[in-house]
């Protein structure tokens, strides 16, 4: 039995009060299924313009930075993580984070968006001393909360109150790392001697991520086979050789599933339930979202399925390109997502040109996912890289054949249904390797083969289906984790 633990979670997203992908999500649901097994979870972000008042709870005290420039001054709210009892800090601060949106609009990041993170991360370490509640572990994601371990292992180092903590960091998606100019440096808080390649310095500019992967006890990212890629030239992002020195600290735990919100026998969004047992639902989702995206009711057409940031990383290019040989092989696709303009224009472009058969929904429609989630036959993912990947999972349960990139948490999750998987009985999808636009096709059509033979259909959506991946093995992979950051203190 491991040590009931004290954990305080910094995060910039989390489900449903602020959510651009899945980095909201994990931070939703690991803090739940951690508390499951009886730990003191905490959860501290910023206070946003757009969280509504009724989340933002009482104010607690002052949050105060010293940025070096200036100082800044905020307040600590405590509230609740919506649907439990985890106490949720907000650090609120108008001229940060009372604005339109988290990072910036499409286009442009805000460009103080270096110094309101370190406002973020060190106020909210004020603010938290204050409360008098000292956590064991503070465990941050991704680079917006990337200054804390540094800031804990060299300006608090000695501190009464946050000297030795033990600090984890969570890569979730290594292509933003908080890369600034170097004059940008000044208001972060650091001294100016942290601006070298021990720490911060990166090809002359800052990189607050780089110099976190330097100080944090522990480093982890969201699937075993992400852990490997980021260590290499290709997906290394400039950091591969920072990560190489700290293999040793360096793990990959796969995300889970939170069942009480993705499953198809008790979704409240979808047309009507099912379950492995009983797949008859299924065909209804089928018609009601081919209805929802104005495409013809067709039972027998397969559809394939996108709900996705519709950006670079996912591969929505190839996808575009691959859009006419996918129409001629007689398939159906509906996509939901936001993105980058010029992918929204040629998937809209796509749908114009074949109205019967691509349909598009642009926005972030969280009940509209679970409909496509349910209704469609097959998930498609082009990813060019995947730290981890949800929408897969989710896929899995809802037993739409996920169709992946083998590539980071895609290739740990799915099995392609080769004649190895297939006689082994442990195939749950399609998995492709070459980044093109012809392999998508290849993928799909070999989808449209696969369709066709009801059989093995049948027993490649049950294994999906019966595939277990609920948090509870993370859960315990990051406690072995926490204890091992804690040793290293
Ligand atoms: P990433 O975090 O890189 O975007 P993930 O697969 O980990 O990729 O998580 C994406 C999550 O965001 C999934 O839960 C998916 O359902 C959700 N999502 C993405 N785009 C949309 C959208 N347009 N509407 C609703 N949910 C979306
Ligand atoms: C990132 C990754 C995605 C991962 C998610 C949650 O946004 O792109 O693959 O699932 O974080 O960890």
């Amino acid at each position: 039995m491991e040590q009931k633990r004290k954990i305080l979670f910094f995060t910039a997203e989390l489900t449903p009060l602020l959510s651009t992908g899945g980095l909201a999500e994990v931070a939703g649901a690991l803090p739940r299924a951690l508390k499951a097994h009886g730990h003191d979870v905490r959860v501290i972000m910023p206070c946003y313009a757009s969280i509504p008042a009724e989340h933002r709870g009482e104010q607690r005290n002052m949050a105060v930075a010293d940025l070096g420039t200036h100082r800044a001054h905020g307040a600590l709210r405590e509230s609740r993580v919506p649907g439990t009892d985890i106490p949720l800090y907000l650090v609120e601060h108008d001229g940060y984070f009372g604005r339109p949106a988290p990072y910036g609009s499409d286009a442009y990041e805000y460009e103080d968006n270096a110094e309101r993170f370190c406002f973020f991360g060190i106020a909210g370490l004020d603010g938290i001393k204050q409360t008098g509640w000292r956590p064991d572990v503070v465990h941050c994601h991704d680079w917006h909360s990337s200054p804390v371990p540094t800031y804990l292992r060299t300006m608090l180092g000695d501190d009464p109150f946050w000297g030795g903590m033990a600090t984890v960091f969570t890569i979730h998606n290594l292509a933003f790392q908080g890369r600034y100019r170097a004059g940008r440096f000044a208001s972060t808080g650091f001294p100016r001697e942290y601006f070298s390649p021990e720490a911060f310095e990166y090809e002359g500019d800052m990189n607050l991520m780089k110099a976190c992967i330097k100080f944090a006890h522990k480093l982890t990212t969201v699937s075993p086979r992400y852990a490997k890629e980021i260590q290499t030239l290709e997906y290394g992002e400039g950091l591969d050789g920072v990560l190489r020195t700290r293999a040793g600290d360096l793990q990959g735990i796969l995300n889970g599933v939170d069942y009480t919100v993705w499953n198809p026998e008790i979704d409240p969004h979808i047309a009507a339930p099912y379950s492995a047992d009983d797949l008859g639902g299924k065909a209804r989702c089928k018609a009601a979202l081919q209805r929802g995206f104005g495409l013809p009711e067709s039972p027998d057409t397969p559809l394939f399925g996108i709900v996705s940031r519709l950006v670079w990383q996912k591969g929505i290019d190839l996808l575009a390109d691959a859009m006419d040989d996918l129409a001629a092989l007689g398939v159906q696709v509906v996509i939901l997502g936001t993105g980058a303009r010029d992918l929204e224009h040629r998937v809209r472009e796509a749908a114009r040109r074949y109205p019967e058969q691509v349909a598009v929904h642009f926005g972030y429609d969280i009940p509209r996912s679970h409909r496509v989630q349910a209704g469609s036959d097959f998930f498609l993912m082009p990813s060019r890289y995947e730290p981890c990947g949800l929408s897969q999972l989710y896929a899995l349960r809802y037993g739409t054949v996920p169709i992946v990139r083998r590539t980071g948490g895609l290739a740990d999750s799915v099995h392609d249904f080769n004649t190895v998987h297939r006689r082994k009985g442990t195939a749950t999808g399609i998995v492709y390797v070459p980044n093109t636009a012809q392999s998508i096709v290849r993928a799909v059509n070999r989808a449209v083969q696969l369709y066709r033979d009801s059989e093995a259909l049948a027993v490649i959506i049950r294994t999906g289906m019966d595939a277990d991946f609920s948090w509870t093995r993370s859960c315990e992979a990051y406690e072995r984790c926490y204890a091992e950051a804690i040793k290293a203190t």
